[in-house]
């Protein structure tokens, strides 16, 4: 990997490359922040998961994930909308945390419009004929034969995760002198500092 280490001393540039590492995360499947981690409250614990980022507005600070409308963490974020999302590149070193609040999207103008934009392959999990997390005795009766299933049917289930965070904190790591910054929206204003790694 070369190595661009310009946003190394510059708060400013540090946003900046966070704000391109997401951005990437969005098309780019090899990149980590591809698949970030969401995490949510369920009563006082945390759950935690894998989701693939679908679109990123730097500008208002948003990233979109579609889930299925029957799965846990629906509830979750209807009874908590407080919720964090987490990526870790080992090549690049960075880590970046976003703090923030997520709404769901059911069969409206955003829903049917990321619907529309996603492919065959995409629509079709939401086919399936139960809910996510359901216990089952045997997995095979719920394996998805695509010739059998009316893949636009799977919109009932569809839903739209919008992320929308106030704190973004980076992380990179570098022998010579780790850098740690937080970026705060919280007051309306940003607010950026360094932080002790
Ligand atoms: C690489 C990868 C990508 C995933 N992408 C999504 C996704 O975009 N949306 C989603 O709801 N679940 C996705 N999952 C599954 C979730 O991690 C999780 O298992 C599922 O959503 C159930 O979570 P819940 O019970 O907390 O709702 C993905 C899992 C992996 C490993």
């Amino acid at each position: 990997m070369s190595e661009n280490l310009d946003f190394y001393n510059s708060l400013e540039l540090t946003l900046l490359k966070a704000e391109n590492l997401i951005s990437d995360g969005v098309n780019n499947s090899k990149s980590l922040f591809h698949t970030p981690v969401l995490s949510t409250f369920i009563n006082n614990t945390i759950s935690t998961r894998t989701v693939v980022l679908r679109e990123f507005n730097a500008k208002k600070r948003i990233l979109r994930f579609h889930t299925d409308s029957r799965s846990g963490k629906i509830e979750e974020l209807k009874e908590n909308s407080i919720s964090s999302i987490h990526g870790y590149d080992p090549e690049l070193k960075v880590q970046v945390r976003l703090k923030g609040k997520t709404s769901i999207h059911v069969d409206d103008e955003i829903s049917k419009k990321a619907w529309t934009q996603s492919r065959e392959m995409s629509k079709m999990c939401y086919s399936i004929k139960d809910s996510p997390g359901k216990k089952i005795s045997s997995p095979e009766p719920f394996d998805l034969v695509k010739e059998e299933i009316n893949i636009e049917l799977g919109y009932k289930n569809f839903a739209v995760l919008l992320f929308y965070y106030d704190s973004l904190e980076f992380l990179f790591l570098k022998g010579a002198g780790h850098r740690r910054s937080l970026f705060d929206w919280s007051s309306n204003q940003l607010k950026s500092s360094w932080l002790i790694p």
